[in-house]
């Protein structure tokens, strides 16, 4: 930690380790992510290797962007939102550094376990049982951290984004030791304790409220602090986020079903899922809401102002997202968007859309408070990493309705004979257009990470530089 910042006794350690690492797997993550996505357009990319295979790279991917990306993103600044607002440094610097290792030692099992094919087999929960031991002590350390220094806080208010981080903390600990529980058999491979229909609830129960909580709730955290300070107004409207987060956390967890409809599940489970799905709607415009109303006032900010715009933009998406959701848990919906690319539209328009943008801009606003600058080097590259990311997500999220749209409309056209108008390969040969124009969408994104990277690295190792003054204060003496 070093003395020369604001407020010497604050852990930024480990808040700028999770930082780099944050920019360092969006970028590995993305790159395997565009790997598979070029792997569907050239299957040669396969290599004919079996951890190479788009089998073993997915859920490598997956993993990656999610945990290593995302998680990397939440620790650093849920660690960092809670001192500020507390006004108390971490409990223990040592505990700091313990979530710090372990989580990488993670993702390194993580990357290693996976292309092995060694997995569980539970989308999102693929990595064996000794990694799954692991996370969960490295996830009581992080909560014993987080809550420990909401407990020596020096102010009598929790403010609410405390409030996101902690029930996100708090729900991905209980869905992770339910989901994972299972009889190992040997170092490298495990059964679930669950069978049948109570397995598929199980794994969805999880699955769903890790996009709840995992890749929302904890995101709203990072909303609730970095949207108001990047544009320098209070929260729109306090109560409208405690409202918010009540209704949030009590719907969400009831949606899962809208995974399994026309499956084993019972008929009402499907339905119960179904109605709590589109009441969600409320709530999770309700946040974005109070999150884009925050610029009341301040809408020329915009203008100016890149973090801004990537933090402005991942709301629109998150809104954009949040009202898709609940219209594909309506059942007949969802006959023709499940197992379609609609639904890997559906889930990048809230990965890319939300959660890597709002990631991006939280890191831009953290990155020089980290290594003590005014600002990042340089604001232009930002302008661009934001057209970039943009652009990227909008080709990935068209071409893949496109692409879903068309598959469920040719798997479901009948001839006057009965037999099916189409075979499954011509459904393939239909989406091949698409999947070239997500590739693109995919790699452009993923460039953008790069240059960030660049503009990180020149952040941290030169010296304050004013050869790009922000367009609001160019003219100003
Ligand atoms: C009101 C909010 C939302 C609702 C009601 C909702 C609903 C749905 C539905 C109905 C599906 C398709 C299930 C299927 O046919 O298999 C789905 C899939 C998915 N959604 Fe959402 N969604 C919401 C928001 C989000 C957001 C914000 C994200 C990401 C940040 C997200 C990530 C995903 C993922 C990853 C899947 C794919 C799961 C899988 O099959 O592997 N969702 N969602
Ligand atoms: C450069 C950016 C990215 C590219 C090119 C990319 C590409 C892909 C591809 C090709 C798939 C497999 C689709 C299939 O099986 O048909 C996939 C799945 C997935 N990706 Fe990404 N991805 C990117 C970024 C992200 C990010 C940032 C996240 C999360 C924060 C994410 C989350 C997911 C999830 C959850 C799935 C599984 C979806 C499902 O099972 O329904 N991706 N991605």
């Amino acid at each position: 930690m070093s003395a020369s910042f604001d407020h010497p006794v604050y852990n930024y350690k480990v808040v700028r380790q999770f930082t780099v690492m944050t920019v360092v797997w969006g970028i590995v993550g993305m790159l395997v992510g565009v790997l598979i996505a070029a792997q569907l357009v050239w299957p040669i990319l396969n290599f004919d290797l079996p951890w190479l295979h788009f089998g073993r790279l997915r859920p490598l991917h997956t993993n990656a962007v999610i945990f290593a990306f995302g998680g990397c993103a939440l620790f650093a600044s849920s660690l960092f939102v809670v001192q500020r607002t507390c006004q108390a440094p971490l409990i223990s610097n040592k505990l700091a550094a313990f979530v710090f290792w372990g989580w990488q030692l993670i993702i390194l099992l993580a990357a290693i376990s996976l292309p092995m094919g060694w997995t569980s087999g539970k989308e999102y929960a693929e990595l064996e049982w000794p990694i799954d031991i692991l996370i969960a002590v490295v996830w009581v350390a992080y909560a014993i951290l987080f809550f420990g220094t909401i407990m020596k806080r020096k102010t009598s208010h929790i403010y609410v984004a405390n409030w996101f981080f902690g029930a996100f903390i708090i729900t991905v600990a209980v869905l992770h030791i339910v989901n994972s529980l299972a009889v190992p058999v040997t170092l490298t491979k495990s059964y679930s304790v669950y069978a049948g229909a109570v397995d598929a609830m199980v794994q969805w129960w999880y699955g769903h409220n890790a996009v709840g909580f995992f890749l929302t709730a904890g995101f709203l955290g990072i909303m609730y602090y970095f949207v108001p300070k990047q544009a320098e107004r209070p929260v729109y409207s306090y109560r409208l986020s405690i409202v918010h987060f009540w209704a949030l956390i009590a719907i969400y967890i009831w949606a899962g079903p809208h995974h399994l409809h026309y499956t084993a599940l019972p008929d009402w489970a499907q339905s119960l899922g179904m109605v709590m799905s589109l009441l969600l709607l409320a709530p999770s415009w309700g946040g974005m809401i109070n999150g884009v109303m925050t610029l009341s006032g301040a809408w020329h900010k915009l203008r100016d102002d890149p973090i801004l715009r990537f933090l402005i933009v991942s709301l629109s998406f998150y809104g954009m997202s949040t009202f898709e959701g609940p219209m594909m848990s309506i059942k007949t919906v969802n006959s023709l968007s499940h197992y379609t690319d609609w639904t890997i539209g559906h889930v990048h328009s809230g990965a890319l859309g939300w959660v890597a943008m709002v990631s991006i801009g939280c890191m831009y606003h953290l990155i020089p408070i980290m290594f003590n600058r005014a600002r990042m080097y340089s604001i232009r590259l930002i302008n661009v990493h934001f057209w970039m990311s943009t652009i990227g997500t909008v080709l990935y999220i068209a071409s893949m309705w496109v692409n879903g749209i068309i598959q469920g409309l040719m798997w479901r056209a009948y001839n006057s004979d009965n037999s099916l108008s189409y075979s499954f390969v011509q459904s393939v040969e239909a989406s091949y257009p698409g999947y070239l124009v997500r590739f693109l969408g995919g790699a452009i994104f993923a460039a953008g990470m790069l240059l960030m990277a660049y503009n990180l690295w020149l952040t941290a190792t030169r010296e304050n530089h004013e050869d790009e003054p922000l367009k609001s204060e160019e003219g100003a003496q």
